[in-house]
């Protein structure tokens, strides 16, 4: 689907459905939803004066009105004025290009909701209506035979103003890759382990690189052993498909020192029985998306083009499958990190933390001036927060303001947990340095977090726990049931935010 702006009169444009946004309590139309009105004899301000569409947020309304353009009109809630934000404006687009699409309009002309009375700063209006199209739009049909509807060709965003839709085309084209980027994550996530190995993972990184400059290595075998990695080839071992670890570079895209590096980390479970540590039976089909992590990251280098910044980005994707198996870790049995720490795992369901251990010890090598993992690390996150935002841990209290502010303007909730040094004393072991579960319940997520400060040491560093937000367990406006592509566009925010701030 393309997302396009065009400059014109929305009640003159011609595709299969016309889309308006109406913010409730307000009586008259106006602008472009007048011009619509006007060219269907008033048939939207009959609806709306009879009461029967109030403009409550993410209310529908489809109308087949003689004389418009188009042969549908669809109108779009979009709530109180008061109550507009970006996000809101986001949603709602989702909403309205789901409908489209359920409708079969093929094509869909509208607005950029929220620049004209909604009073939003019209160039980000353009981004987040543009971005929410395209994740509400979403669906994974790849393993289907019956495809349902077929998705829309096309999105115009119409806006009377010349001046005003230059500005707003680069600003919907960004939100337009922004969104494609968190569907490639949903893609990957969605997709089998049978079809998605370590090895492919690392196909797929290779994929990803070649189509947006950057480069990626695929270390196997002979090589992580002489890294050392332990760890992540401990939990490998159970698995016919072997472990892999990806390294995605990008230069700076503006003059800056190379010295200024930034690395994510994605974790990248293929697949997570829990090994010998077997997990119960309900839900364990869910546990593909145990890379949504390493998804993100992928996610991420798709749309770094669209975001001019001075650092070198590198992306680290420990990737294993986590299998019983006759040459499985067993539980008690000690691994040494590459940083050669020794870990004795007490529970072999405890692998994320492993992967995230060397992958932090391979991160020391670039001497970055900020790291910020990504991981479906704990269910207990989801017992705390429930599905509606991720666990934020770190030390620093600048970089936790700066995804802060990435949060709100993408929509995707973090919610600050602690990191005290006192939840260090619970991971001791009384045969390594230390162990991979405390193996008590409480404060699970907290205690996977001060298992990785081990590892993570002096680094600018920021943990993000997304097992309670990267599978949507309901249908969301703007998001399906199901993988999300959580943390995508929050990178994306955070550095170009970083990017453009004093000093960068
Ligand atoms: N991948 C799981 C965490 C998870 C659980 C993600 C549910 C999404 C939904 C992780 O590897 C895991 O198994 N964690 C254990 C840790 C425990 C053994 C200390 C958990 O959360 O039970
Ligand atoms: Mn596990
Ligand atoms: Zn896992």
């Amino acid at each position: 689907m393309d997302v396009v702006v065009r400059r014109g009169d929305l009640g003159a444009r011609r595709a299969g459905a016309i889309a308006i946004g109406v913010l409730e309590g307000e009586r008259a139309l106006t602008g472009a939803a007048r011009a619509v009105d006007r060219a269907s004899r008033g048939a939207i301000s009959a609806l709306i004066r009879a009461g029967d569409f109030k403009g409550r947020f993410l209310e529908t309304a489809v109308l087949y009105p003689i004389g418009a353009g188009a042969r549908r009109v669809l109108l779009v809630g979009l709530g109180p004025k008061a109550e507009l934000t970006e996000h809101r404006v986001r949603m709602a687009a989702g909403q309205m290009a789901r409908r489209a699409r359920d409708l079969g309009a093929g094509t869909l002309a509208t607005v950029v909701h929220g620049a004209g009375r909604g009073g939003l700063d019209p160039e980000r209006a353009a981004q987040v209506v543009a971005e929410g199209s395209v994740l509400g739009h979403y669906r994974f049909s790849s393993y289907r035979a019956e495809r349902g509807r077929p998705p829309l060709r096309r999105i115009e965003l119409v806006e009377f103003d010349a001046a005003a839709a230059r500005r707003m085309k680069p600003a919907a084209e960004r939100g337009a890759r922004w969104g494609e980027a968190a569907c490639l994550a949903r893609d990957l996530a969605s997709i089998p382990g049978q079809d998605l190995t370590p090895e492919d993972l690392g196909e797929r990184a290779r994929q990803v690189a070649r189509a947006t400059g950057a480069t990626a290595r695929v270390l196997a075998g002979a090589q992580l052993e002489r890294l050392k990695m332990g760890a992540l080839l401990g939990v490998g071992r159970g698995s016919a498909n072997p472990p892999r670890f990806i390294v995605l570079e990008r230069a700076p895209s503006s003059r800056g020192q190379a010295s200024r590096t930034v690395v994510v980390i994605g974790k990248g479970v293929t697949f997570d029985t829990g090994g010998i540590s077997l997990k119960p039976r309900e839900n364990m089909h869910k546990m593909k998306y145990d890379m949504s992590g390493a998804a993100a990251v992928l996610g991420l280098f798709s749309a770094l083009p669209t975001v001019p910044h001075p650092f070198r980005v590198v992306g680290l994707i420990p990737a294993a499958e986590n299998m019983p198996g006759g040459r499985a870790l067993k539980p008690g049995d000690v691994v040494r990190a590459m940083d050669g720490t020794t870990i004795e795992v007490t529970n072999t369901d405890a692998e994320g933390r492993l992967l995230l251990a060397d992958a932090l010890g391979y991160a020391r090598r670039y001497r970055p001036e900020t790291v910020i993992d990504l991981a479906t690390l704990t269910g207990a996150i989801s017992i705390a927060l429930g599905h509606l935002a991720a666990g934020l841990f770190t030390a620093d209290d600048t970089l936790a303001g700066e995804l802060a502010a990435a949060s709100e303007a993408s929509g995707e909730r973090l919610w600050r947990m602690p990191l005290w040094d006192e939840y260090a004393a619970e991971m001791r072991s009384d045969t390594a340095d230390l162990v991979n579960s405390a193996g008590v319940r409480e404060g699970g997520a907290v205690l996977a977090a001060a298992f990785l400060k081990r590892f993570a040491r002096e680094l600018r560093w920021a943990h993000l726990d997304i097992a309670s937000t990267a599978w949507s367990p309901s249908d969301r406006p703007h998001e399906p049931r199901g993988p999300t592509g959580f943390g995508v566009r929050l990178l994306l925010e955070w550095i170009s935010r970083r990017a453009g701030a004093p000093g960068a």
